[in-house]
């Protein structure tokens, strides 16, 4: 039976432990088995989306947050934080969690066979 399922990837220990490994410019990239992921940190808030831009698939390093969008440094495409939407296109956001377990990503897929 197919349906949607979540999986979590650890990030850390804690949001605090997490925090600290952004550098200056405020951008982390992390590699997962669904692809590369790209932190960013602003003021409090870490938002996390897949670093290939779907315009046109470019690293999204760079990017900036303005008034709830990300805001691609290649060609300007702008994408809403919270559903990923943007000029007809889409880009891939994860929910961060902080637990008694740690800090994680969250990703929902579709499966197939409910694995
Ligand atoms: S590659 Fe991002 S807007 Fe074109």
């Amino acid at each position: 039976m197919f349906s949607d399922k979540t999986k979590k990837y650890h990030l850390a220990d804690s949001k605090e432990e997490f925090l600290q490994n952004f550098p200056e410019n405020n951008e982390v990239t992390k590699n997962f088995p669904f692809g590369e992921v790209l932190f960013v940190r602003k003021e409090d808030e870490i938002y996390a989306f897949i670093n290939n831009c779907p315009h046109q698939g470019q690293k999204m390093q760079g990017c900036a947050i303005v008034d709830g969008r990300v805001i691609c440094p290649v060609h300007k495409y702008k994408f809403d934080v919270k559903t990923g939407r943007g000029h007809g296109l889409y880009l891939d956001f994860y929910p961060l969690e902080e637990n008694e377990d740690g800090f994680f990503l969250l990703r929902t897929y579709f499966s197939w066979f409910g694995e």
